[in-house]
């Protein structure tokens, strides 16, 4: 249907609607989850659905409960307009993918289509109709528990995972029966918050604001984002549930934004606890207003609009706009004319297909940190006897945060370690467990490690300390786990770290002992066997840092695309006092941000500009330039390198990042191949927002530095002049 018919069928609705059914229809309601802690209630979502005083429920699991609920919206109600159903489809529905922080890793945005045209498939066959995903709020927060859910600390990396998604989820049909309507969240600068305490308050300057936290979200309006979400924090003292700046000025008045704003998680009633609303009807008045359409979980609408729109609070005008937009949201996915699923069409669990789809995805996130005397990968030949130990070592809780009940667990590394290498004699032993203080299983693993030829040892953070309200003051590995990796480095052994966890973690007491390791993250439902697949070269590594792995969780927010300061550290000059630097830990990251080994090595040469200089008029009539970066496989096997494009803006009126990633391509180069990698770059990459409110982008003169490299620490630079 075309939008055109969308306004006069969305007209002759209105027309027919009373105030109360209006109100209904921006709330999204609870289902209660049989397993318990979903804080639903789904008797008053159909009470609600009967009157038609509901527009929306969320977290329904399964065909069947869904159809079952439409069926009271479309048969009982007076007007049958159709339920909308939402779900936390944020890595996987049956199929979990790696953790979103894993698949930006593969610096592959295809990884994340993929992640979202299964998770789709899955999710609509099972009368899912909208997924809360992607989240792609930027972050340097590694103690902020959602970085697991983020795509990391990069804007660029950050709207080129958003669009993929988006385009996954939503595909160019919305009434397809395997696709469903993708949610921008959280709207906005939700990475921000102070001390990574989730929820916390978020100070920001308009300019960090633009170019920053928001180019991720216009991109993805752009795409055709279905809805956006907003977030649980202040922007500069306004919260975002009520702040029409962000809104409607620059959503929807700026860009046009047409579709559905769904507040978090009782996000409207939390003004009050925020201090930006007396009572639950001012609440109501503030976010409604400010650009609000849907309300989950709280009823300030429902309870408060009438009387708002009595007292002439709230315009009339706004909530039909508001109402409008949720109902051009079921007649986008076609909800009228096809409200129901197939029950006995519902994918009921993964495929093989989807578990292939899973084990390549996970294939490509791993990164490789380091890798001493080549002692990965394993088969080379394979080792006689192989120790395989650590409290992740055979366990399935690898499927990361916001993974759905029911979803099967992870292949453990242990079993994807004998299934690749079956003529090897593989012995485990845990040692000690993910949190615990215990020591006692250390010696087992000890001796297990002593009769091998070569460790493997799987630690790291357990998702149950990832994810929402999950915030770590420390990013160490918890409970024992320290201890039992110096007792098995202690063996002398060979030993090959797979680290697993969702978010950077401070590594440097131990990484010198030993001679490998690799980020896994928390890489999903064949975790096993991807891991296996990376240790053993069947899959050669090619990830990248999303995020910076900073030395210890004193330096935090440490990123890469940070500004000079005016004392910057020279380290070619370490004995210069009045610097910005620590006094008690050396400067920089463990691994910066781009960062990722292969079994192969590469050599990038000297980036190629298609010209020299340009205008500032001509980058503004879109005038772009060409830059030619040839790289070379110099190893001896085939490998995948990720080359990354960076611009620094050495001196402009508002002070610009060392480095700004601006382009990344991951090419596989077979040994001595060399190929020609080329970016074109224009007045998005040189120019950026001002502190003007209205919204201002600069593109000024001088020179931009283009620099080149396998990570942000890169070596190759050339200069464009900007006239
Ligand atoms: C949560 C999260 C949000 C999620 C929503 C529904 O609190 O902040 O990302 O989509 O509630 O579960």
């Amino acid at each position: 249907m075309s939008g055109h018919d969308h306004q006069s069928r969305i007209g002759e609705l209105l027309g027919r609607m009373t105030v109360e059914e209006k109100l209904g229809q921006l709330q999204q309601l609870a289902w209660a989850w049989d397993t318990g802690p979903g804080g639903g209630d789904t008797a008053a979502a159909e009470a609600a659905a009967r009157k038609g005083l509901l527009g929306s429920v969320l977290n329904v699991v399964g065909a069947g409960a869904s159809n079952a609920l439409q069926c009271i919206a479309v048969e009982e109600s007076r007007l049958g307009i159709p339920l909308v159903f939402g779900l936390d489809v944020i890595h996987g529905y049956h199929t979990t993918f790696p953790i979103p922080l894993a698949q930006a890793a593969a610096f592959d945005p295809a990884v994340t289509e993929t992640d979202a045209e299964v998770s789709a498939r899955e999710a609509r066959s099972n009368g899912i109709h909208w997924t809360f995903s992607p989240m792609m709020d930027v972050t340097r927060e590694p103690r902020w528990g959602r970085i697991a859910e983020s795509t990391g600390e990069d804007p660029y990396l950050t709207t080129a995972y958003a669009v993929a998604k988006v385009r996954g989820y939503q595909g160019d049909d919305l009434t397809a029966p395997d696709r469903i309507a993708a949610c921008a969240k959280h709207f906005v600068a939700y990475g921000g918050a102070e001390g990574g305490r989730d929820y916390n308050s978020v100070d920001v300057s308009e300019q960090r604001l633009r170019n920053l936290y928001l180019p991720p979200f216009r991109a993805a309006v752009d795409a055709g984002a279905a809805t956006v979400m907003a977030a649980f924090n202040t922007i500069s003292g306004v919260p975002a549930h009520a702040n029409p700046h962000t809104l409607t000025g620059i959503l929807k008045e700026a860009w046009g934004f047409d579709g559905v704003v769904v507040s978090d998680w009782t996000g409207v009633l939390e003004l009050i606890a925020h201090g930006g609303a007396s009572d639950e009807a001012e609440a109501a008045r503030r976010s409604l207003t400010a650009g609000v359409d849907m309300e989950m979980v709280s009823t300030t609408f429902v309870d408060h609009g009438r009387d708002l729109l009595a007292s002439r609070a709230l315009d009339p005008e706004r909530l039909d706009d508001a109402v409008a937009r949720v109902l051009r949201l079921k007649l986008r996915l076609g909800l009228f004319e096809r409200p129901y699923v197939t029950e006995t069409a519902a994918l009921t669990a993964p495929s093989a297909e989807s578990r292939a789809a899973a084990r390549e995805v996970a294939g490509r996130c791993l990164v490789l940190l380091k890798n001493d005397d080549d002692v990965l990968p394993l088969a080379g030949p394979a080792p006689r006897a192989l120790a395989v130990v650590g409290p992740f070592a055979d366990s399935g809780d690898l499927l990361g945060t916001w993974t759905l009940p029911g979803a099967p667990e992870a292949v453990p590394v242990l079993a994807g370690l004998r299934a690749a290498l079956p003529d090897t004699e593989i012995r485990h032993a845990a040692g000690v467990s993910s949190q615990g203080l215990d020591t006692a299983g250390i010696a087992e693993a000890v001796a297990v490690a002593e009769a091998a030829d070569a460790v493997v040892l799987v630690v790291g953070e357990p998702p149950a300390i990832s994810g929402e309200a999950a915030v770590r003051s420390e990013l160490g590995l918890p409970g024992a786990q320290e201890e039992l990796i110096a007792a098995v480095a202690g063996t002398g052994k060979p030993c090959a770290v797979v680290l697993v966890g969702g978010r950077p973690l401070t590594i440097g007491g131990w990484a010198d002992q030993v001679a490998a390791i690799v980020m896994a993250w928390h890489p999903g439902i064949e975790a096993g066997s991807a891991v296996a697949d990376v240790l053993t070269g069947a899959v050669v590594p090619g990830g990248k840092l999303p995020v910076t792995f900073p030395r210890a969780v004193g330096q935090v927010p440490l990123y890469y695309n940070h500004e000079r300061t005016g004392r910057p550290y020279d380290p070619a000059a370490p004995e210069v006092k009045y610097v910005s630097k620590y006094l008690d830990i050396a400067d920089g990251p463990e691994f910066a941000f781009g960062h990722g080994l292969s079994y192969t090595t590469f050599s990038l040469g000297e980036p190629q500009l298609s010209r020299e200089r340009i205008t500032v008029a001509e980058l503004l009539e879109d005038v772009t330039v060409e830059v030619t970066v040839p790289v070379r496989n110099t190893g001896a096997r085939e490998g995948e390198e990720v080359v990354q494009l960076y611009v620094q803006d050495p001196a402009a009126t508002l002070t610009q990042p060392v480095r700004r990633l601006c382009g990344f391509r991951r090419v596989r180069l077979a040994a001595g191949e060399e190929r020609q990698v080329r970016f074109t770059v224009g007045a998005d990459d040189f120019g950026y927002w001002s502190n003007d409110p209205a919204g201002v982008f600069i593109v000024e003169p001088g020179e931009i530095h283009i620099h080149t490299g396998g990570s942000s620490r890169t070596q190759a630079r050339r200069t464009l002049l900007i006239t």
